[in-house]
């Protein structure tokens, strides 16, 4: 039991130390901790100097000495101005209207984002037809909070239960809108294509939940019928779904009660990747490939890295964390300024990715959006996806609150609740779950601790090779990603910010239009000021910024097959940990991963986002 002896060799932070210049004030105490790691021998020697030059006098250049925008402008005009245009420059049509589910009986069946010819799960994903009209959604009146559970702790009896309420689910016809399959295709009708914005009067254009802003509401409301449907088909309305714990060492390994156990087991799914049936050891960071060489251990300590870098240094502020904003008449892909949160692009594709099954021609059930709901699994990755946005918000850091906009606020998705009436429901109804009478039981959550440790040694830019910095200045947008680049990026808008700038905005690497294939699974890997070769990191260095991932996914027919995102990765805490927060530029390096071949990437930039309480 590799995974086994693997938990037992991770060891939780000792020691505590507080970081020089740090935003940590505004922080829990938990955050001033650091991880102690495995060490991987590897890239011990990345501080060495030797074979840097120092720039020649033209070179330098490219390196201005004075900030551009900061001179002679009032810091707070300046934050406001920035803001403003933060937030009016993208598409007008974000302030037009809130994405709106239609009536379902405009679904179309779905044939987009996967090889049409080549299914094992069915293209006609519309929900069963009613005539029954949409009801409002009425919060309930439960005595009991359904309380989900980790699934690694549960007992034989909660997993007895839990495959009983499978085991009626599967066992409706399939027209049933309670019925496994009715459930499992709801995920496709709302990212593949089932559904257009003519609610909101833009029928020529898709609904997508996936790639901003929607990505956890939607998800948080598709689980809570599914839970409410499971609990009602077993007659327990305390019923509550487990969350697979990949956040914590204990929970790493895929549950086991997934597998197959000699008899029919309703929580099976044939279309996994076998090589990562239990024990092995997930990879919150997954590119496509089994990284050879790297044991468990250092596994684990990358994937609390990950999950650190998502879940607060590239999520201070609810865009990151999120995704951008998406409202009607924007295309969540094609145009606009959408952009992908931490935890979507980040964890949340590498599960998908990692469970589903590469030899399948769509990578069926997980590896694809319109199969992963054929999966049970899929509904315990998204319940601890869930569970991350309420840790995200109980952090007590400014800035981690839900969007305020009435877009996101009124956006809404229609379900079959337990009773099989249709109701429309909102984001904003999805915020508490207190309301909504569940809760999620508490468990260790080491990732907290996991900063990666600060250099020692500024990353010190001015000291790259000549070669670094040539290929630096010649990068010319857009930006091909066949092979690793490196850019500079000039004119961070405020150097050496005070804990009050901090604390007033978040700073990010925001990286814009980036083009890729619809149909591949994409991934590329973003560092700042790393001056060792990228091409051989876990992940778990502070100059490893995060992962743009996305699975295979939806595209307009009637277009080429590229779609169009955006990314923020938080520089406030990484400039901190590499000892950079002086600096007016930073070097960023783009590591190609999977999919990349077709990758342009149309701008890089230093933003910085208002923060407000
Ligand atoms: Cu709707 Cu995990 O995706």
């Amino acid at each position: 039991m590799t995974s086994f002896l693997c938990l037992t060799i991770f060891t939780p932070p000792t020691s505590t130390k507080t970081l020089q210049n740090s935003t940590s004030h505004r922080r829990s105490e938990s955050f001033l901790k650091q991880t102690h790691r495995f060490k991987i021998s590897c890239i011990a020697d990345r501080d060495d100097d030797e074979k840097r030059l120092i720039l020649p006098e033209t070179q330098k250049l490219i390196l201005p000495t004075t900030s551009l925008d900061t001179a002679n402008v009032d810091r707070r005009n300046l934050l406001l101005g920035l803001g403003g245009l933060y937030s009016t420059s993208l598409n007008p049509a974000a302030f037009a209207a809130p994405i709106t589910t239609p009536d379902i009986s405009t679904c179309v069946p779905s044939s987009i984002g996967f090889d049409p010819t080549n299914t094992v799960r069915t293209k006609a994903c519309c929900p069963p037809a009613t005539s029954k009209p949409i009801k409002k959604f009425e919060f309930p009146n439960d005595r009991a909070t359904r309380i989900r559970p980790a699934a690694h702790t549960v007992s034989k009896e909660y997993i007895a239960k839990y495959k009983s309420a499978i085991k009626a689910m599967r066992d409706l016809p399939d027209d049933h809108p309670h019925s496994f399959v009715s459930q499992a295709k709801i995920h496709c009708a709302y990212c593949n294509g089932g559904y257009t914005q003519v609610a909101s009067g833009f029928p020529k254009i898709e609904l997508q939940i996936h790639n901003a802003w929607l990505f956890f509401p939607f998800h948080r409301w598709y689980l809570y019928f599914y839970e409410r449907i499971l609990g009602k088909l077993i007659n327990d309305p305390t019923f509550a779904l487990p969350y697979w714990n990949w956040d914590n060492p204990a929970g790493m390994t895929l549950p086991d009660f997934f597998e197959e156990d000699g008899k029919v087991n309703p929580a099976f799914d044939a279309y996994r990747n076998c090589n990562h049936r239990p024990p092995a050891t997930i990879d919150l960071n997954y590119a496509g490939n089994d990284i050879l060489g790297l044991s468990c251990g250092q596994q684990i300590s990358t994937n609390m890295i990950v999950m650190y870098r998502q879940m607060v240094t590239n999520a201070g502020d609810p865009l990151s964390f999120f995704g951008g904003k998406y409202s009607a008449g924007d295309d969540a892909i094609a145009n606009g300024d959408p952009s992908v949160g931490s935890i979507e692009a980040g964890c949340h594709t590498a599960v998908h990715r990692w469970m589903g099954n590469p030899r399948m021609p769509n990578s069926e059930d997980m590896g694809n959006f319109y199969s992963a709901g054929y999966d049970p699994v899929f509904y315990v990755l998204h319940t601890n996806i869930d569970r991350m946005w309420k840790l995200w918000k109980e952090m007590d850091i400014k800035g981690h609150t839900e969007p305020r906009e009435p877009d996101w606020l009124n956006a809404s998705y229609v379900f079959y609740n337990e009773n099989e009436e249709l109701v429309r429901v909102y984001n904003k109804d999805c915020v508490r779950l207190e309301k909504l009478k569940y809760d999620y039981e508490v468990v260790p959550i080491p990732w907290k601790y996991s900063r990666p440790v600060a250099r020692t040694k500024k990353s010190n830019i001015a000291l790259l090779s000549v070669e670094t910095v040539k290929e630096a200045q010649d990068s010319k947008f857009p930006l091909k990603l066949d092979k690793i680049r490196k850019v500079l990026v000039m004119k961070r808008p405020i150097i050496n910010r005070s804990l009050e700038d901090k604390e007033n905005a978040n700073e990010v690497l925001l990286i814009k239009e980036i083009m890729f294939n619809s149909h591949k699974f994409v991934k590329f890997d973003v560092f700042v000021n790393a001056q060792y070769d990228v091409s051989e990191s876990f992940g778990d260095e502070s100059e490893f910024a995060g992962s743009f991932g996305q699975l295979p996914h939806n595209h307009n027919p009637n277009e080429d097959m590229l779609m169009r995102s955006a990314i923020r990765f938080g520089l406030t805490e990484l400039l901190e940990d590499i000892g950079a927060t002086n600096d007016e530029f930073i070097l960023v390096t783009l590591v190609p991963k999977v999919g990349c071949e077709e990758v342009t990437i149309g701008e890089i930039k230093v933003q910085l986002v208002p923060i407000t309480d």
